[in-house]
C-alpha cells in the first residue's frame, strides 16, 4: 500500500493542529515528522516535547527522521513522545545495529535512512534488522529542494533485493516530490512518499493530499 506521508517542515508551526487536520481530512494515514540537530545538518527544529503535543493532537502513524548526531542517546525519548517510527542515518550512526535494537525495544518501527550519495549496498548485511529504509532523494536539511534524478536507480535497486530475500520492507522516499514526477517515484519502487513543500505550500493541502494519493494509486495499478 502506497502512503502519502506529509512532512511538517514546510507546514505553518503557529498552526500545526489545523495543518495535520488538513491532511487527516486529505487521507493520509502517516505523518512525516524532521527532527534537525545543527550539526548533521545545518538547519534546526523539533525535539520530543513537540513530538508529545503532535501525539495529543492526531492519531495518525508519526513517523520520526533523525537528523541528528548521537541518536542512540535520543531515539528511545522520540518513542517515548509517540513516534510509531524512528529512522536514523547510516552515516550519522555509529552503531547502527545497537540504535535500531533501541527503537525497536521501545516498541517502534526502526529505519535506516541513507543519503543520496550513499550506496544501497552498505545494507547488504543490516538489511533484515531494519523495519524499513529511507532513500534521501535530496541532501537533508531543508524542504523545496528538487529531487535528485540518480536516487531513482538506488530505489529500483533496494527494490530488486527486497523481492529476491522476500522482505516486507517499504522503501520510504523523502525530499522533492510533487504531482508531476510522483507517478514515476511510485513506479520506481517507493512505498511511503514523503511530501512537505508540495502539500502545505499549496493552496489547499487537503485537496494536494488527495490529488497525490490518486496519482499515486494509479501508478501502482501499473507498477511492474
Ligand atoms: C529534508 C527533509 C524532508 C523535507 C522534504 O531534509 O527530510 O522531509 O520536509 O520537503 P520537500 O517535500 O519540500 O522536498
Ligand atoms: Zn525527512
Amino acid at each position: 500500500m502506497v502512503e502519502i506521508v506529509p512532512s511538517i517542515l514546510s507546514a505553518d508551526f503557529a498552526r500545526l493542529a489545523e495543518e495535520i487536520s488538513r491532511v487527516e481530512r486529505g487521507g493520509a494515514k502517516m505523518l512525516h515528522l524532521d527532527v534537525m540537530d545543527g550539526h548533521f545538518v545545518p538547519n534546526l527544529t523539533i525535539g520530543p516535547p513537540v513530538v508529545e503535543s503532535i501525539r495529543k493532537a492526531t492519531k495518525l502513524h508519526l513517523d520520526v527522521h533523525l537528523m541528528i548526531e548521537n541518536a542512540e542517546r535520543y531515539v528511545v525519548g522520540f518513542v517515548e513522545a509517540g513516534a510509531n517510527s524512528v529512522s536514523v542515518h547510516y552515516e550519522s550512526c555509529r552503531h547502527l545495529d545497537a540504535t535500531l535494537g533501541l527503537i525497536r525495544n521501545a516498541g517502534a518501527l526502526a529505519g535506516i535512512v541513507l543519503n543520496p550519495a550513499t550506496p544501497v549496498s552498505v545494507l547488504e548485511d543490516v538489511l533484515g534488522v531494519a523495519d524499513y529504509v529511507l532513500l534521501m532523494s535530496v541532501n537533508p536539511g531543508f524542504g523545496g529542494q528538487k529531487l535528485i534524478p540518480y536516487v531513482l536507480e538506488k530505489v529500483r535497486k533496494l527494490d530488486r533485493i527486497r523481492r529476491e530475500r522476500n522482505l516486507a520492507l517499504p522503501i520510504e522516499i523523502d525530499g522533492g516530490v510533487h504531482q508531476e514526477n510522483l507517478a514515476e517515484v511510485v513506479r520506481a519502487g517507493c512505498d511511503w512518499i514523503v511530501t512537505g513543500s508540495a502539500v502545505f505550500h499549496s493552496p489547499d493541502p487537503q485537496a494536494t493530499v488527495l490529488e497525490m494519493r490518486q496519482i499515486a494509486a494509479n501508478a501502482t495499478a501499473v507498477r511492474v
